[in-house]
């Protein structure tokens, strides 16, 4: 019979034994092949899988089976049997982004969730400045001016336009740092600095900001919404006071997983978006957010069946390798074969995770071309049973992709004629 740990519901509640727990048998190499293991459509052609997340059929079954433990004795699965299966799957987890004393870890639906609860736990004044970049994600830039409305902080952009050495993204960050320091009427209070920027998908130099930001004494959130599976995390060895990353984005877990990094020092000012029964409890900060209200937990039970997949896939390392590889091949090929030139040249291959960025035949400011790159993205999904994240950045239109374990270089032909063909035919139409 095989040993229940303590992330198994059936560890806590033998009763649950009645449910078989999904078994993950060996998986096919990276590339097509990997396909089969995934729960996606096998007739489409998935280039933005990273965006919401795309699952293991492992892990979509795992997440069932979850919610038929939590359904079967649902008093005691959420009262009694929930608790110690969440504290056992931070324990799992925590190794993945190096925090040694998980207490200052907890789980969040999102990454929008764990800014939203950083940012409305603090206490912002006039005078207050919240740094951000001109690349950080939509939502949570949405989130600071939010803030600042509410609160008259004054938020300060750092324009990031690439392609550009990660030297000149410092020294942008550099004059916009001294320009606060010269303003009488300014403090630097907050800032928000992505590992990895939404769009474009590119590393940023996330270890020099932090400390430049520190340095000044700002409060530092580390934006790794899409970090964890494209590069390595280490909280420990980073000087930040707060940290995300999503789990369903690069891991594989079911969607509305993540996590969120306090460090212990504002664990009395930072609480949950939800106050509910354990405000201020005396078992942990981290209580806290356990309980925010009667929820389902499957989806951060299934960091478990994700872990169980990067294992069994042969681990992070060789998972982020492949992404990064094939990332850089795809720019390549797609340069090479239909003059899709990516962002980072190869100087600046440390700004590549897993994800490439292309550029299109489209002029930015030509108003027919703008209605095209403004609708690709939904005419690739809804038309052509493809994906593909397009955007305007720098004076240019780009495609964002992303290389995911169940892709390969052929994939990125295939993609790359179906590009150009679509964008003929929508240049053709309009
Ligand atoms: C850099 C960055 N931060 C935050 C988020 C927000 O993540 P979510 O949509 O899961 O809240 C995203 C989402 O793509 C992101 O790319």
């Amino acid at each position: 019979m095989k040993t229940l740990c303590p992330t198994d519901p059936a560890f806590h509640d033998k009763d649950l034994s009645v449910f078989e727990k999904p078994v993950l048998g060996s998986l096919p190499p990276f590339g097509k092949q990997m396909r089969s293991a995934f729960a996606l459509n096998p007739d489409c052609l998935f280039m933005n899988g990273a965006s919401v997340g795309s699952l293991p059929k492992y892990v979509v079954e795992s997440f069932e089976y979850y919610s038929r433990c939590s359904e079967y004795n649902p008093d005691k699965f959420l009262d009694y049997d929930m608790r110690p299966l969440f504290y056992a799957t931070l324990e799992r987890i925590n190794p993945y982004v190096g925090c040694k004393d998980f207490s200052q870890l907890t789980f969040c639906p999102n990454g929008s969730n764990a800014l939203n609860t950083v940012l409305r736990s603090l206490d912002f004044d006039k005078g207050d400045a919240i740094v951000r970049f001109s690349t950080t994600y939509g939502g949570c830039y949405n989130a600071i001016s939010y803030v600042c409305d509410r609160t008259g902080a004054t938020p300060v952009d750092i324009p990031i336009n690439l392609p550009c050495s990660n030297q000149e993204i410092l020294d942008g960050a550099k004059a916009a740092i001294e320009r606060i320091a010269c303003n009488p009427d300014l403090k630097l209070k907050f800032a928000v600095v992505d590992m990895i920027s939404s769009i474009p998908g590119m590393v940023l130099p996330y270890k020099k900001l932090v400390e430049m930001l520190k340095e000044v004494g700002a409060l530092v959130f580390l934006d790794g919404a899409h970090a964890l599976g494209q590069i390595d995390i280490n909280i420990d060895e980073s000087d930040c006071d707060f940290f995300t990353t999503n789990t369903h984005k690069w891991f594989y877990s079911k969607r509305g997983s993540g996590l969120l990094y306090v460090a212990k020092k504002y664990h009395n000012i930072i609480q949950p978006l939800t106050i509910s029964w354990a405000y201020k409890p005396s078992q942990g900060w981290n209580e806290a957010f356990f309980w925010q209200g009667t929820n389902d937990y499957s989806a951060y039970l299934s960091i478990n069946a994700a872990i169980d997949f990067v294992e069994q896939a042969g681990g992070i390392q060789k998972i982020q390798s492949y992404g990064h590889n094939l990332a850089i091949e795809a720019g390549a090929l797609l340069s090479e074969l239909y003059g899709f030139e990516p962002i980072s040249d190869a100087l600046n291959e440390e700004q590549v995770g897993s994800m490439v960025n292309v550029k299109l035949p489209l002029q930015a400011g030509n108003p027919r071309h703008d209605k095209v790159g403004e609708i690709l993205s939904q005419v690739l999904v809804t038309k052509k049973r493809s994906s593909g994240y397009a955007f305007r950045h720098n004076g240019a239109w780009w495609i964002r992709l992303c290389a995911m374990i169940y892709l390969e270089k052929e994939d990125f032909d295939e993609f790359g004629k179906l590009l150009t063909n679509t964008i003929d035919e929508l240049l053709a139409e309009s």
